[in-house]
């Protein structure tokens, strides 16, 4: 599948002389984490240390991979780029759009009929540009890059949240928006706040019931859904190197779900297994020969409260299973604990369906591991009493699975075999009756939980374990069932238990595949045309934005005063939206229609200034648009958090929104705002929001001195005659000043070719 060795032997022989020089800048023993970003800076050997949770700092990842949901507005933006091919080996992977319905074949073939225009662009837009293309049916994202690109001491970016699936192969991955992908993907820096660092030392060994999957349920159980927010997670000590490759990438997946940067394992004898298994041996040699840089110093590692910001101790030997659950995935109950956690809260005991695999838990170990249960099942003549469904995370590991037996045995206790799709995991699963929204269990061995999140039902109790753990769950089909304990009645009436799971870590007889879904682009892709049908509703070509007049701008409308919480979900909903993820024109009547108008405390309904009158916001400024006229959007505090979505920048700049000035932005949100030439500018003085009315018409001088530092004047005209005259302040640099200039940062990196 063609892993860039040769990028990799660029990196690994940059590594002794960066540590050194991080090192010698630091003034003390390093982290792995901090090894891997310092060996990564855009400015090659480090002059100076950096600040963690201040510093903004320039890298250069080596990979990018996108899923097909966020791919087409990053290759959309690509194709803006003036390009010929990705500056860095790329990836794109059809996981996203397949729904589960009625099992692998039949599910991913109405996909391809449905998808077939946004596969068909997915595809020739990676052909022409040098990009890997794995096709639907291929795999999910994180499973597909562990088992092909995850390398040992690399650093890559991903359109996805659980990008660090990647760091259980001792990567540093992040997830980010498709403008961060297109950006690198176009040869420039990728800028990241210096990260803080948790440490978590694990001591022990797995044993019995317990997997992989409950040191994360534990540490979320720790640390919340928001306590490793702005952090890299680093797990080290002897019981981090007793687990699986695949394991820690369960670990590093789900660090998501604490609002972790990323999570991350050194390098050690189980990851050189993993890769050798994978096909990889030239890595795992490579690896080898600079071994001491792959793992953070000893000295770390002894002293941790030393060097970590936070450091959270975990015995392997003495860790329960976990159940984690409902609607968030930190609410961590041991084993032992959830079934009375069940009874005292009224949850539904009766479970409907147990859902194992996904990108967090599909490894060959996790199906190993279930099917040894699955087995049992059927020689204890146990009828499985809840659905039971597999979801494999690629082709590699579903044929191998299939042919060493264990998804057989899985159909032999009635379970379904999904395609190797992220479906119900992502809320593609057409579960019959979700409509009646009725209250029920279900317990997956995913990794997110919110509610609704599976199959839209807000009443569904959605738990989160490990495979085993589901399993056996399946089997008792009652949530206050504990296997370590308690027995079940066989068809013949028997009580009988379940015995601890067993499986391997890797397969025997290696892995194998017979069409593992992978298509390599050409290697001349000028030729190779992109079609995108001009009537097609789900993907449009992007038009470049206009560059800025040289003027200052006059006479903006006010287009809505947003109150409170504005979060690109406000900004730029996502559910039935995601439809139009690759089409700016049809995805842009969302615009805003979240936020709370200040003045009626109502959503998606603003004064039209032109014709007195309410109307929906995408509406009144499309009417804006019409006649010419800018407007602007006014916010409140943090303006813009949530994910790192483009679609929430380019929508209003698509529809001739000039400004959005607010009491503070989210950094992310300001930074797309900036690379799509808008105008994002904060309140020298906060107060001066109440200033802001219904009907004003407002300027904002000084742009023809737009300058680094210098604020910008702000007058509000309003309707009675009366003006105002506030200072606003900005945060550009000279660089993002020219990204205003040109209309945009893609308009400018295409000038610059
Ligand atoms: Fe897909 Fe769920 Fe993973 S949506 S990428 S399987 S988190």
């Amino acid at each position: 599948m063609a892993f860039d060795i040769e990028m990799i032997k660029a990196v690994y022989g940059n590594y002794p002389t960066r540590i050194a020089a991080a090192r010698k800048a630091v003034g003390r023993p390093l982290t792995l984490t901090e090894k891997i970003l310092y060996a990564h800076l855009t400015q090659g050997a480090a002059t100076e240390a950096y600040q963690r949770g201040g510093s903004y700092v320039d890298f250069n990842p080596d990979r990018v991979a996108m899923q097909d949901a966020t791919a087409q507005m990053a290759l959309l933006q690509f194709m803006q780029a003036g390009r010929d091919k990705v500056a860095v080996p790329s990836t794109v992977h059809c996981d996203h759009l397949i729904q589960a319905e009625i099992g692998a074949d039949a599910d991913l073939q109405k996909a391809k009929d449905k998808n077939r225009e946004v596969y068909d662009f997915l595809a020739s837009v990676s052909n022409k540009y040098g990009i890997g293309f794995w096709k639907p049916g291929a795999g999910i994202i994180h499973q597909v890059v562990l088992e092909n690109y995850a390398f040992p001491g690399g650093m890559m970016i991903g359109t996805d949240s659980h990008t660090p699936n990647a760091g259980g192969l001792g990567m540093i991955a992040i997830g980010v928006g498709g403008a961060d992908a297109c950006d690198v993907m176009a040869g420039l820096p990728w800028e990241l706040k210096f990260p803080k660092l948790i440490g978590v030392r694990l001591t022990g060994r797995l044993s019995g019931w317990t997997s992989a999957k409950d040191v994360i349920l534990k540490v979320a159980g720790i640390l919340t859904v928001k306590g490793g927010t702005g952090a890299v997670v680093e797990y080290f000590g002897e019981g981090a190197r007793s687990l699986s490759a695949t394991g820690k990438g369960t670990i590093c997946n789900m660090g998501a779900e604490i609002g972790a940067t990323t999570s991350i394992f050194g390098y050690d004898e189980k990851s050189e297994a993993y890769l050798r298994g994978t096909d990889r041996a030239e890595i795992a040699e490579m690896a080898n020969s600079i071994k001491e840089h792959l793992t953070g110093d000893a000295e770390v590692y002894a002293n941790p409260e030393k060097y970590f910001d936070q450091v959270i101790d975990i015995n392997l030997s003495e860790l329960e299973p976990h159940i984690n659950g409902p609607f968030t995935p930190d609410l961590a109950w041991p084993l032992s604990k959830f079934a009375q956690a069940v009874k005292e809260n009224g949850w539904p005991a009766k479970l409907e369906v147990g859902l194992i695999g996904s990108c967090t838990n599909s490894s060959y170990e996790d199906i190993s591991r279930a099917a040894s249960l699955a087995q049992q099942a059927v020689d204890k003549k146990l009828i499985a009493k809840s659905e039971y469904t597999i979801t494999p995370g690629s082709e590699q590991v579903r044929f191998t699975v299939e042919r060493d037996g264990f998804l057989g045995v899985f159909e032999k206790m009635g379970g379904v075999v999904l395609a190797n799709a992220c479906g119900p995991c992502i809320g593609q699963w057409a579960r019959h009756g979700a409509e009646k929204q009725e209250k029920n269990s279900i317990i997956t061995s995913f990794n997110r939980n919110f509610a609704k999140r599976a199959d839209g039902n807000p009443n569904t109790h959605a738990f989160v374990a490990s495979p085993e753990i589901v399993t056996a769950m399946a089997i008792s089909g009652d949530l206050t069932f504990n296997p370590v304990t308690d027995t079940l009645i066989n068809e013949e009436g028997k009580a009988v238990k379940l015995d601890e799971p067993k499986g391997l870590e890797l397969p025997t007889k290696g892995f194998a595949v017979e069409d593992a879904g992978y298509q390599a682009p050409a290697s001349d892709g000028s030729k190779v045309q992109v079609i995108v049908d001009p009537k097609s509703d789900r993907l449009q070509l992007l038009a470049p934005f206009p560059a800025w007049e040289g003027t200052d701008l006059k006479g903006l409308k006010l287009l809505i005063k947003a109150k409170g919480k504005c979060t690109t979900d406000h900004i730029s909903m996502a559910g039935p939206w995601l439809r139009f993820r690759g089409h700016l024109d049809n995805i842009s009547n969302n615009m805003l229609i979240g936020a709370v108008n200040a003045y009626n405390g109502e959503t998606n309904k603003v004064k039209n200034q032109l014709g007195g009158g309410y109307g929906e916001v995408p509406a009144v400024q499309r009417q804006y648009k019409a006649h010419g006229i800018g407007s602007i959007v006014v916010g409140d505090e943090n303006y813009g958090e949530g994910s790192s979505r483009e679609h929430a920048a380019m929508e209003p700049r698509f529809l001739g929104v000039r400004a959005i000035l607010v009491k503070s932005f989210a950094r992310i949100h300001e930074t797309n705002l900036k690379k799509q030439g808008m105008l994002a500018l904060t309140f020298a003085n906060p107060a001066d929001y109440d200033l802001i009315q219904e009907d004003d018409s407002i300027d904002i001088l000084g742009l023809t001195d737009f300058a680094p530092g210098k604020p910008l004047t702000v007058v509000l005209h309003h309707a009675d005659g009366s003006k105002n005259e506030i200072k606003v302040n900005h945060t550009y640099n000279e660089g993002q000043i020219g990204w205003f200039r040109a209309g945009s940062a893609l308009n400018l990196i295409k000038a610059s070719i």
